[in-house]
């Protein structure tokens, strides 16, 4: 595994954004193994099996850092609750994603961490605008990107999930301006 920054880059009253590390592989294992964590993603399959993790945090290394970031996020306590990343799905624009294990939804925690993760963007990235989509049946992260500050744009696009199998769902486009 390549080195990677551990030092915490984003903290929070309760969570702190940092590098993922070889050691998140089987939380992340564990907590995205769940039809409804992976179904409501793009990219995570189901099931989703320690290889998934392992190839997962191995790729983090090799991403491009001006394009692309990604966050474990640590709970102070519970330690790793989830990931959150911007991607680059077309040139300069980036797309933020994230998932929670179900045992720590209804708490607050996605909007302190997205929160947190823009102000990161912003300030330390310096990026004004960030991209996101949520499968249309999906009310609660549009409810977390909705009190992050993103607006509806008003598209619906048809993307794939891996985790129900491939097929297309509306998708509803959403973007933040800082
Ligand atoms: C979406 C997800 C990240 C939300 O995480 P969370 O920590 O539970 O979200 P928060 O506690 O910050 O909740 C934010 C708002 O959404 C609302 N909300 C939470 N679950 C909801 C639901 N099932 N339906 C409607 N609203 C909901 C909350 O009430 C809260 O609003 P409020 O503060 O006004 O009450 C989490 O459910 C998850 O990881 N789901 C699976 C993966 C996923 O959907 N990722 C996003 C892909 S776009």
């Amino acid at each position: 595994m390549c080195a990677l920054d551990v030092r915490p880059a984003v903290a929070t009253e309760r969570l702190l954004l940092r590098g993922p590390v070889a050691a998140d592989v089987n939380p992340i294992a564990e907590l995205a193994n769940d039809l409804g964590v992976a179904g409501m993603t793009s990219n995570l399959p189901y099931p989703y099996r320690q290889a998934d993790a392992e190839a997962f945090v191995g790729g983090v290394a090799r991403m491009n850092p001006r394009t692309d970031a990604v966050f474990a996020v640590e709970h102070r306590e519970f330690g790793l609750i989830g990931m959150l990343g911007f991607h680059e799905r077309e040139p300069r624009r980036q797309e933020l994603g994230y998932w929670l294990g179900r045992p720590f939804w209804g708490r607050g925690y996605a909007t302190e961490a997205v929160t947190a993760a823009l102000r990161w963007a912003r300030g330390d990235w310096r990026k004004n605008v960030v991209w996101a989509g949520h499968f249309a049946d999906n009310r609660a992260s549009g409810q977390v990107l909705c009190k992050a500050g993103f607006l509806y744009t008003g598209d619906v696009e048809p993307r794939v999930s891996a985790g129900r199998g491939g097929a297309p769902a509306p998708t509803r486009m959403m973007v933040w301006l800082a």
